[in-house]
């Protein structure tokens, strides 16, 4: 066993490739507590499960980060709470994605992807994550809200300036400038958000706008503040991760030629071929949790108070769960992973993501006779450790 691990997530090959650091973790030091910060990481697929299903010892509510004055800091979404509250917010929601209704929304991915997929091979070299793998989930998202198409832009920028370094306070505090922007962020956001919700409650329509201004779940309405935090974890939840998702479904069929070719070959395979890339690939790398209680975990004191950062994408290539777990292979066929987390905050868009990654794909491989990097050249990752994902996909594409 050596003592010399040192597991930096921050570190720019780590993030490249963490993934022997990862199996080192999970084999000598599966609880690993960072020298100097509160935070400790757990590797293992069965460690990470029993957190995630946990929330009584593993709280998803955090403090305000050190030195922002509690009274100046956000009520957080559901994603920071803790049952009951977070089982009341979620309730609200669930309905509108549920596996019935995604489908429908099938077709609709289909037309998009295709237009998409127009403009792209007529230009035969493009950004990926430009031409497709961005545009896709937002145009979803903002149409199953409600919000108008003209406004799509302003989304897209709320969303990426929201999510642009999340995670990464937990280990280094932000500095004041930035939460000051976040908070003029989650202003503008939320001023927007109440208009557009005033014109609902005068003109009901068919949308998950429309759902939540109506939304009564025992008795107890969704205040107004909800419901802005609501639209924007939606918004920012659903957006970032899709993107990541079908750009790293991209970069490991280019990276397995032969995976890519059978997948060609046998288009059935497609369902599992996500599910792999969701595995091998995760677009959220990591979920942290807050100990409510004194734990011992492997030899470890977690006091109360300190943060246990999940490895998904460590859990993901476990051994104990997943034969041969560092191969990628279309055909695994196995959604045991905890790509989606896991418990009380399972994904409530994984079906959603699911779906769109397969239209995305499909779409892809039936459009294309090939697809390849322009250029050897490392791709930038995506600022927050959060994500594994590149932000930009230069592609040259030929058509079918
Ligand atoms: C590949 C795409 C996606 C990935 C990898 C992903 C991943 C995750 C993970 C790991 C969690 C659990 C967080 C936790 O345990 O605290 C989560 C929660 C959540 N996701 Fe996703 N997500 C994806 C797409 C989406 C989409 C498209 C939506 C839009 C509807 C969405 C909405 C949410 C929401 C609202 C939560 C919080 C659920 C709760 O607190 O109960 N996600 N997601």
């Amino acid at each position: 066993m050596g003592d010399d691990f040192d597991f930096n997530p921050f570190d720019l090959d780590t993030r490249r490739n963490p993934f022997s650091l990862y199996a080192r973790g999970r084999r000598e030091h599966p609880v690993h507590p960072h020298t100097g910060l509160p935070i400790t990481s757990v590797f293992r697929y069965a460690d990470v499960q029993a957190i995630l299903k946990d929330p009584a010892t593993w709280s998803s509510r955090f403090p305000p980060p050190p030195g922002v004055d509690p009274e100046n800091f956000p009520e957080p979404s559901m994603l920071g709470q803790d049952p009951p509250q977070h089982t009341r917010l979620r309730g609200l929601v669930n309905q509108a994605f549920t596996p019935r209704i995604i489908r429908r929304l099938e077709p609709r991915m289909v037309d998009i992807a295709n237009e998409l997929l127009d403009e792209a091979l007529e230009r035969r070299e493009v950004d990926f994550v430009q031409a497709l793998t961005y545009p896709l989930p937002v145009i979803i998202i903002a149409e199953i809200i409600g919000v108008p198409p003209a406004d799509r832009e302003q989304f897209k920028e709320w969303s990426d300036e929201a999510v642009a370094n999340l995670g990464n306070a937990l280990f280094m505090p932000p500095p004041p400038e930035r939460l000051q922007r976040l908070g003029k962020l989650i202003g503008e956001m939320g001023s927007y958000f109440v208009r557009l919700a005033e014109e609902r409650r005068r003109q009901p329509r068919e949308d998950l706008l429309t759902g939540l201004v109506q939304a009564e779940v025992e008795g107890s309405k969704l205040t107004q503040d909800e419901m802005v935090r609501m639209l924007v974890l939606l918004l920012v939840a659903g957006n970032e991760t899709t993107t990541t998702l079908i750009g790293n479904a991209v970069l490991e069929l280019l990276a397995h030629p032969d995976e890519l070719a059978r997948l060609r070959a046998e288009p059935g395979l497609l369902e599992s071929a996500v599910e792999e890339v969701l595995r091998y690939s995760s677009p959220v790398q990591m979920d942290p949790r807050r100990a409510t209680r004194r734990v011992e975990l492997h030899g470890h004191t977690i006091e109360p108070g300190q943060f246990v950062v999940s490895w998904l994408g460590s859990a993901n290539r476990d051994e104990e769960v997943f034969a041969d777990g560092e191969r990628f292979d279309v055909a695994r066929d196995d959604s045991r992973h905890l790509a989606f987390g896991y418990g009380t905050h399972y994904c409530l868009g994984a079906n959603l993501a699911r779906l769109e990654a397969q239209v995305a794909l499909r779409t892809l491989l039936a459009r294309t006779r090939s697809f390849e990097r322009t250029d050897d050249e490392p791709l930038p990752l995506h600022p927050s450790i959060v994500f594994r994902g590149v932000t930009k996909l230069p592609l040259r594409l030929v058509a079918a």
